[in-house]
Order: structure tokens, then C-alpha cells, then sequence
């Protein structure tokens, strides 16, 4: 068992670096479009506040390369300081001089957010010279940023090497919830997977076929995959690079058994005549463009869904963003909420959808990371919680 927040005596005084994941929907003035993430965090914030620790926020947002004002973490402060009901502090950069003095003034019980952490290339690079920089301006490292926990990098992983640390109590909750489902999973067990980050979630799926008895593949990843089995998509976004990964989990699927259920019919945009028009079709052909499963799609999925006993779903089924586009992860929603099987939903998009369609009090169990939950499913940990000190019993 893991190290948590409630075995830290004496945060008093104490600069508490804490890892979150406030990797949330935004659109381009800024304006959060999906605050789950934020709000999942408050109970760990407010513990160790209360206790007088001087709580200094780290977090990625979107995938910047460098400095880049619209994936600023400044809305997010904003956002933070109406659900905290107090103030909270920002600083634009994450190591150097200003920031270690605005540490040094930061009082007890108070919290200050740092700038997106991937503005500095060492993040993903797991740097330790730039873990060991940050780590000397904290005394305690905590990581509550269970939707990041499956990257190795330097806020959430390199830090814990360095600093005495715990996991948050959204780690704990999602580490015993996540735990749950694979331990004796219900079968059978569906999962649900779409979204538009094909290229590191592909690479999961493979293994996923060994827990799910059935996988239900829409969005963005769904052309990929039919596109590897000879289908047509049209000019639908696909990864070519990922074509051969996808030929061998259909094979693998097949050798195993299991099901592997792919879109039907779609909702697309043509482009003919230099007008975009939305059409509802069996096959994405010529200048066609998949954005949504259609009606066929959605009867084959539910049908799965309703006889399952265990669902996981991670990722959108279509651009539902767009009203246009939303009519397939609406009815997935609503099939998932209605279900009598177990259900985990997980990951920013899809949060934002159980949401947007007002069906996430009839989820189980909602997760905050996407991919993270993924692969915790698939392997029973992750790097960053790995890498926390063990509880002593
Ligand atoms: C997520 O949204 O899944 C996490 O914040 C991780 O983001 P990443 O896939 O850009 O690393």
C-alpha cells in the first residue's frame, strides 16, 4: 500500500509540491469547458491547507512544446480560487529565481499554481537536473495526478525520487475504485474506446484484449482500425504509422476469441462543389470525412453494452463538441448510464461528455485520467505511483 497524505505528520509550515492534472477542456478565449479535474483535487488541497502547509501546485496542460499563452495554467487559477473560496496565487514559469522567491513568501495554509510545466522540455524528459532545481524550493512532494500517473516525467515521477512523498486522495480513490475492476472483473466486460489520441493509446489496446471480452472501438481511432481490416474511410483522419499495430490486435482478437466491434455507418462531411455538406452514410467514400457514428453503429454498440456486466469507456465517439457530430457519444452515454453492469467512465473528453448529456450520477465510478486509467487497467499500477514511498504498517 501506498504512502498517502493522511500518514504526513508535521505539514505545518511546510511546502507541499503537489502534482495535479489540470489537463482540462479549454476552449480558445480560455474558458474551461469541463472543471472535473479541479474539483477532484479540492479535498487533497484543503487537507493539507488546513493543516498549515504552504501548497504549491505543478501541472501540464495540452501538449505545448514551449511557452505559449493559450495553454497558460492562469484560468485554471481563477477557476480554483471560486471553488477554494480563497486567494490563490500564479507565477508564469516553474523554476528560476522568482518563482523560488514567491515560494519562500508563500504563507501557511496557502496556495500558489506554477505555469504549465510543459513549457519546459524537461518535463517529458524526465530530467532530473530540472527535478532536483524544483525539488530544492519544496520539502514534501505529493502526487494527486492520477490522470498524468502513467507518464515518466520530471513533475510527477522524477520529483518523488528526490523529495520524502505521499499520493493524494484522488490517487487513493481512483488507485481502490480502478483496483476493483480488475481484480474480479464482472463478465462479460465491455470496453468502449474513442477519442482522438490514437498514438498512445493504441499500444494499450493490445493488451486490452487480454481483460475486455469485447472492444468497442469509435472516434477518431475507429478509422485506423478499418482502414487496417480494408475498409473504406474516405479522407477520414487516419494514423498510418499505427496501420500495422492495428492488424495485428485484429488478428490477436481474432486468434483470442474476442469481439472487436468497429462503426457501421457514419455521420461525414463531403466537400464537393467546395461546400461542406453533412452526410449520413454506410461507407466513407471519396471525398468524405468520418466525424460521427451513425444510427446502425449505435444499435450494434448498445446492444453489447446492454448485455454487459462490466463497461469501461474511455473516449468520444465522434466530434461531440460539435452539436452535429454529438448524437453517437450522446446515445453511448446515455446506453452506459442506463446499463446495469458495472461502469467506469474515464478521461477528459469523455467526462466532459457524461456531463454535457447530464448522465454522470449514474456512472459508478468516474475516473480523471484517460489513458492513465487505461493502462492501470491493463498493468494494476503506474510509473508515478510506483515510484511512492510504501506505507509503513
Ligand atoms: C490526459 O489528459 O490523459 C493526461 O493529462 C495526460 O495527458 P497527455 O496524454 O497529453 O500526456
Amino acid at each position: 500500500m501506498k504512502r498517502t497524505i493522511k500518514d504526513l505528520v508535521g505539514l505545518k509550515g511546510k511546502v507541499v509540491l503537489t502534482r495535479v492534472d489540470f489537463n482540462v477542456p479549454m476552449d480558445e478565449g480560455g474558458k474551461i469547458l469541463d472543471d472535473t479535474r479541479i474539483r477532484n483535487v479540492i479535498p487533497t488541497i484543503k487537507y493539507l491547507t488546513e493543516r498549515g502547509a504552504r501548497v504549491v501546485l505543478l501541472s501540464h496542460l495540452g501538449r505545448p512544446k514551449k511557452f505559449d499563452t493559450k495553454k497558460s495554467l492562469y484560468p485554471v487559477a481563477i477557476e480554483l480560487m471560486k471553488l477554494l473560496e480563497c486567494n490563490v496565487d500564479f507565477i508564469n514559469a516553474v523554476i528560476g529565481t522568482e518563482v523560488k522567491r514567491k515560494i519562500k513568501d508563500l504563507k501557511e495554509g496557502n496556495v500558489l499554481l506554477l505555469e504549465n510545466t510543459r513549457f519546459y522540455k524537461e518535463e517529458d524528459l524526465c530530467d532530473m537536473v530540472f527535478a532536483r532545481e524544483l525539488a530544492s524550493y519544496g520539502d514534501i512532494f505529493v502526487n494527486d495526478a492520477f490522470g498524468s500517473a502513467h507518464r515518466k516525467n520530471a513533475t510527477g515521477f522524477a520529483l518523488a525520487r528526490v523529495l520524502p512523498n505521499a499520493i493524494g486522495l484522488l490517487m487513493e480513490k481512483e488507485i481502490a475504485n480502478l483496483s476493483l475492476a480488475i481484480k474480479e472483473p464482472k463478465r462479460p466486460f465491455v470496453a468502449i474506446l474513442g477519442g482522438a489520441k490514437v498514438d498512445t493509446k493504441i499500444k494499450v489496446i493490445e493488451k486490452f484484449i487480454e481483460k475486455a471480452d469485447c472492444l468497442i472501438i469509435g472516434g477518431a481511432m475507429a478509422y485506423t482500425f478499418m482502414v487496417a481490416k480494408g475498409e473504406m474511410v474516405g479522407i477520414s483522419m487516419i494514423q498510418e504509422d499505427k496501420l500495422e499495430v492495428a492488424r495485428e490486435i485484429l488478428e490477436k482478437a481474432e486468434a483470442k476469441g474476442k469481439k472487436i466491434l468497429l462503426p457501421i455507418d457514419h455521420v461525414g462531411i463531403s466537400t464537393s462543389d467546395r461546400k461542406e455538406k453533412i452526410e449520413k452514410v454506410d461507407k466513407l467514400k471519396g471525398d468524405l470525412a468520418g466525424y460521427d457514428i451513425g444510427e446502425k453503429s449505435i444499435e450494434l454498440f448498445k446492444n453489447e453494452i446492454d448485455n454487459a456486466s462490466q463497461i469501461f469507456w474511455n473516449g468520444p465517439v465522434g466530434m461531440f463538441e460539435n452539436p452535429k457530430f454529438a448524437n453517437g457519444t450522446r446515445k453511448i452515454a446515455e446506453a452506459v448510464a442506463s446499463s446495469k453492469a458495472f461502469t467506469i467512465v474515464g478521461g477528459g473528453d469523455t467526462v466532459n461528455a457524461i456531463n454535457t448529456f447530464k448522465v454522470a450520477d449514474k456512472i459508478d465510478f468516474v475516473s480523471t485520467g484517460g489513458g492513465a486509467s487505461m493502462e492501470f487497467i491493463e498493468q494494476g499500477s503506474l510509473p508515478c505511483i510506483d515510484v511512492i514511498q510504501q506505507k509503513i504498517i
